[in-house]
């Protein structure tokens, strides 16, 4: 079965602006794929769509089967709390907490057992135990990026939607976070992650490459 399956998915923002046109792509259990293409082609959107944050103005997005328009937002929100993690392009760390208890917070909502535990096993691998109790407006760009991912990856999601998750780390950095991506992936985990890092391609399973809204191809890179 498809994880996400997207039919015919236009998005029009309230101003007019057409971010999608006609898209349908399909995420398989199990796949690593990369979304990638130029600046405003429609990437965020695609991964908003596909994590039930944002709805198409036409077409439909199902999640594991399940059709996201005919969802609740009860229902929406509790789907997400299980089973889907999101990192944000713009990270949306919750500003009055520390790393530490943002990630917390969200295995909590999550239901996570031994959330301290994995917390603190994550901080060390994304080398922010120093910054654990730190907030975000006190960490570098790179540190808020890696505690997005951290908060992400504590949920121990079935699908992770990362919006440029390495976009402001070094490239020894996005490495080291695309090596455990792929670790996790062989573990089971199924992933979709935008980016414009060519230099990345090497690591999905497919690409869908988008141009101005529209799937210009879908390759697969190994
Ligand atoms: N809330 C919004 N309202 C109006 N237009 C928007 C909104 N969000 C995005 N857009 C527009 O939709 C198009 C696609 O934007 P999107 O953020 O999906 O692109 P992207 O591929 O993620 O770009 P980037 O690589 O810069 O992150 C762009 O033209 C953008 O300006
Ligand atoms: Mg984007």
């Amino acid at each position: 079965m498809a994880v996400v399956k997207l039919e015919r998915v236009s998005k029009v923002y309230p101003d007019g602006t057409q971010a999608l046109r006609g898209v349908n792509l399909e995420v398989k259990e199990g796949e690593f794929l990369g979304v990638m293409g130029p600046s405003g082609s429609g990437k965020s959107t695609l991964l908003h769509i596909m994590g039930g944050l944002d709805a198409p103005t036409e077409g439909r997005c199902l999640l594991m089967g399940k059709d996201l328009s005919k969802m609740s937002e009860d229902e929406l929100a509790e789907f997400r709390r299980r089973r889907v993690a999101f990192v944000f392009q713009f990270y949306y760390l919750l500003e009055d907490f520390t790393v530490l208890e943002n990630m917390l917070v969200a295995a909590r909502i999550a239901g996570v057992p031994d959330a301290f535990t994995k917390a603190k096993k994550l901080l060390k691998f994304l080398r922010l135990e120093h910054r654990a109790d730190h907030k975000p407006a006190q960490l570098s760009g790179g540190e808020q990026q890696r505690a997005a991912i951290g908060r992400a990856l504590i949920t121990e999601p079935k699908l992770l939607l990362a919006d440029e998750p390495t976009g402001n780390l070094d490239s020894k950095e996005t490495r080291r976070i695309f090596e455990l991506f792929k670790r996790l992936n062989e573990e089971g985990l199924t992933l979709v992650v935008a980016t414009h890092d060519e230099s990345l391609a090497p690591y999905f399973n497919r690409v869908v490459r988008l141009r101005d809204g529209e799937v210009e191809g879908i390759y697969l890179s190994k």
